[in-house]
């Protein structure tokens, strides 16, 4: 008796986890859609210049048209999550992501691609503020980093796949395919996030209860989930937040706001783009001749990303998320390091392209490890439920920001100080975000949402008697 007893618990925690899976799969295509319209740009923007006669300053703007429509897209994102669902602005996203695609592969001029290019941005916003989440507030606590971190996988994954496309249309300098293409991951995701519940978190802060109950029975996959909707609710109760943006200034939500803005802001300003968008560029300067040659060595470090976003996910909720992002920056700033300094020691030429290549791949991995998916993973679960989507939002926003910065004024700073002193500021970014993760970042492996909000009051009032 008692033995079937078991076997029916770890049958239903076999289905709950199931779901779980399946529902993170699908809900991380908003990663892979990220990540491919993001990288897709890299390969596309030769032909476009040819057939549109494009000038730089016009190149420059097709480029960063996605970052200006993600920044967008994250300030309005956060809001609309909090007050519609995190299910009700993914399926949204889905049709943007969809349409975006679409309209910028059969763009007939450069305005109509550029205006697209925004659109298909404004989608890539929204799923950055709410994809983390909603994997977030649907996974249990002790897989809660790797379920997130599979955000940042699919990400990755997409910027492999972009790279990839690129090459293979390259032939027949078939841009419209490269950026049209996108439709059918847009079409998948879509379909998924119509048969996906919403999380039983944000269904308990609306006052939803039952459907809170009974969706947290399909995921969780057990009869008795009272515990945790009690959880859930004592929680919501002690959150003295209305929902509001002044809320993110409130004393108890201003030390975890200064870890998310900050982690957003190093994020982007230790130069993962520069890479990420010019990686071919900075090969050829370093020496390499051959523009095929650059391109494939640039998949190389796509594939390295995402080998170590594995090798993250499978850390993550053993190892916790501070001693990754501790040894992650370290690497990058030695790699970031070594490859100003080598830049200024030598002329272009076939050492110092190898060099590069070690130093990039070496960065990328560091990054992969550390501040590419512990930002995603930290801003999805240190806010109370109350404002998390406002407060994810602000962080994906400042994140967007940050990137469009860097991506417009790489090649600028590369022109008037060079390649070494470009690459040393980002290692000296790179220090200073160490100091920060160092002494703002919290440890949250293991606990629930709730015991993190809890956490955050402990401090809070901890503080209040030590003033
Ligand atoms: C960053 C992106 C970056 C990607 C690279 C993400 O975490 O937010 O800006 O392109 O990682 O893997």
């Amino acid at each position: 008796m008692a033995n079937n007893a078991i076997t029916a618990l770890s049958h239903a925690h076999l289905r709950g986890a199931r779901f779980v899976y399946i529902a993170a799969v699908f809900a991380a295509l908003g990663g892979l859609l990220f990540g491919y319209d993001t990288g897709v740009i890299s390969g596309a923007l030769i032909f476009i210049k040819r057939e549109f006669g494009l000038t730089t300053a016009a190149e420059e703007i097709v480029v960063s048209g996605v970052l200006l429509g993600a920044t967008i897209g994250a300030i309005i994102g956060g809001k609309a999550a909090d007050r519609f669902g995190r299910r009700r602005v993914l399926l949204v996203t889905a049709a943007i992501f969809g349409i975006g695609a679409l309209a910028s592969a059969v763009a007939p001029s450069p305005a109509i691609l550029i205006a697209s290019r925004v659109v298909l941005g404004s989608a890539i916003g929204l799923a950055s503020t709410n994809v983390p989440v909603y994997l977030s507030e649907v996974a249990p606590p002790h897989a809660r980093g790797w379920v997130v971190s599979l955000f940042q996988l699919a990400v990755t994954v997409g910027i492999v796949v972009a790279y990839l496309t690129d090459y293979a249309f390259a032939s027949v300098e078939g841009w419209r395919w490269m950026l049209g293409l996108a439709v059918a991951p847009a079409l998948v995701f879509g379909i998924g996030m119509f048969f996906l519940p919403e999380t039983p978190r944000w269904l308990v802060r609306g006052g939803h209860h039952e459907v809170a109950h009974s969706t947290l029975v399909r995921i969780r996959g057990l009869a008795d989930v009272n515990l945790e909707i009690e959880e859930i609710k004592a929680s919501l109760a002690q959150q003295g937040e209305s929902g509001h943006w002044t809320d993110l200034l409130r004393r108890q939500v201003r030390p975890a706001l200064v870890v998310g803005l900050g982690l957003a802001i190093f994020q982007q300003i230790t130069g993962i783009n520069t890479v990420i968008y010019y990686a071919p560029k900075i090969l050829q300067a370093a020496g390499f001749n051959s523009a095929s040659g650059a391109i494939l060595a640039t998949v190389g470090v796509g594939v390295v990303n995402v080998g170590m976003t594995i090798l993250a996910m499978f850390l993550v909720d053993r190892a916790g998320r501070r001693p990754l992002l501790l040894i992650g920056i370290a690497g990058m700033i030695v790699t970031l390091g070594v490859l100003g300094l080598s830049f200024r020691v030598s002329n272009p030429s076939g050492q110092l392209a190898w060099i590069a290549v070690i130093c990039l791949m070496g960065y990328v991995a560091s990054f992969a490890i550390s501040l590419g998916p512990i930002f995603w993973l930290l801003i999805a679960e240190i806010y109370p439920l109350k404002i998390r989507g406002l407060a994810e939002g602000t962080a994906a926003t400042f994140n967007w920001g940050s990137n469009l910065i860097v991506s417009l004024t790489f090649l600028t700073l590369v022109e008037k100080f060079g390649a070494s002193s470009t690459f040393l500021l980002y290692a000296f970014a790179s220090v200073a975000s160490w100091l920060f993760a160092y002494y703002f970042v919290p440890e949250t492996r293991g606990r629930t949402l709730e015991q993190i909000e809890a956490f955050w009051r402990a401090r809070h009032r901890v503080r209040q008697m030590a003033n």
